[in-house]
């Protein structure tokens, strides 16, 4: 089944931040229409791990939540979705998708033969697809890819149109090179290219951080959806203001900082395990500090902390020192 209309703003996978917890602060803002889940090993879920069942979680929203799998053989892929599709089917959750991790740059992954690894050889990457849309004709099949090794828009547009002729239903593009990290700015410039060259829809992510960038790149690189990664972390009520913006630009949203901090910690404690708790909420503090005044000090001492209840501590003491940053308006 392929995707009717194209996502517009969909939730970026994120190791230790895309999960349940993070997706339900966000859909309580309001949400956007397609999440994903951080990537997860297809080996690794093959062979049991114990942390599968939240890996995998894609609640709240399990119809439009698509799980992303990593790894260098094509057959364990397969046997992963297969064993996802059986077991959602035995518990009655839908499955709102799977995606192929083509993009991941992170040298354990990329050196094993996994993630951009794929996009050297784009038969084997197409094979993979055209194997999973016979298997599993009704699962929509997304791909994340970035640039690949080095410019070129001749083996960029070959992969992307051999995923297509494949059966893929959507391509996410971060325009980065593999060697290239965040300091550089993507170079959007191709997804212009590549939303010219292929059919299904395309989706551009990254260094995305405002409803102004959200606009700036819709109308100058025309992708038919946008992916929003760090920024998600950072203003999770971004989708929202976002949409509302779409329909009247003098939009403004007032977020109570402090509060949302605060049910961030709770959604961790109710949504993971209690061995993700600290890991977890240090990696979303690491973000959402920046929507402080003064983040530095408080960002350093989170990341040290202990416990949850520390976190907590650390997190309301600074608002008694500056009850000023408690709100924000964001527009
Ligand atoms: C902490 C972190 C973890 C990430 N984990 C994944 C991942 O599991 N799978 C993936 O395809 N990309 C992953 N990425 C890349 C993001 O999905 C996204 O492509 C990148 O952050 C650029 O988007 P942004 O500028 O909106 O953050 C990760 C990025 C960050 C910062």
């Amino acid at each position: 089944m392929a995707i009717v209309s194209a996502p517009k703003l969909l939730l970026a996978p994120m190791v230790e931040l895309s999960h349940r917890a993070l997706r339900e602060l966000i859909a309580g803002f309001g949400g956007c229409e397609r999440y994903y889940t951080e990537m997860v090993s297809a080996s690794g879920y093959l062979h049991g791990n114990r942390f599968d069942q939240w890996f995998t979680d894609t609640a709240p929203k399990p119809e439009n939540t698509a799980v992303q799998f990593f790894d260098s053989r094509a057959d364990a892929i397969i046997d992963a979705c297969k064993k996802l599709y059986d077991e959602r089917a035995a518990n009655g959750i839908p499955l709102g998708g799977v995606d192929l991790n083509f993009g991941c740059s992170a040298p354990f992954i990329e050196r094993s033969g996994g993630g951009v690894y794929w996009m050297k050889d784009p038969q084997k990457a197409a094979s993979l697809v055209a194997k999973l849309k016979k298997l599993f004709p009704s699962l929509v099949l997304s791909a994340k890819i970035r640039l690949g090794y080095e410019e070129s828009l001749e083996s960029l547009g070959n992969f992307c149109i051999g995923l297509e002729e494949a059966g893929l239903d959507y391509l996410v593009v971060h325009p980065r090179l593999k060697h290239e990290k965040f300091r550089r700015k993507g170079r959007w410039h191709y997804v212009a290219r590549l939303a010219e060259l292929i059919k299904i829809p395309l989706i551009g992510n990254g260094d995305i951080r405002s409803y102004q960038d959200y606009k700036k790149a819709m109308d100058n690189y025309k992708p038919s959806g946008i992916m929003i990664g760090r920024e998600a972390a950072r203003q999770p009520w971004l989708f929202s203001l976002i949409n509302a913006k779409e329909k009247d630009a003098e939009f403004r949203i007032h977020v109570n900082i402090m509060e949302s901090g605060i049910k961030m910690l709770e959604l961790i404690k109710k949504c993971l395990p209690e061995e993700f708790y600290l890991s977890r909420a240090k990696r979303f503090f690491f973000y959402f500090c920046d929507n402080l005044s003064f983040s530095h000090h408080l960002r350093f001492a989170i990341q040290n902390s202990a416990s949850m209840d520390q976190i907590e501590s650390l997190w309301l003491s600074y608002f008694k020192e500056l009850p000023a940053d408690i709100s924000r308006v964001f527009q």
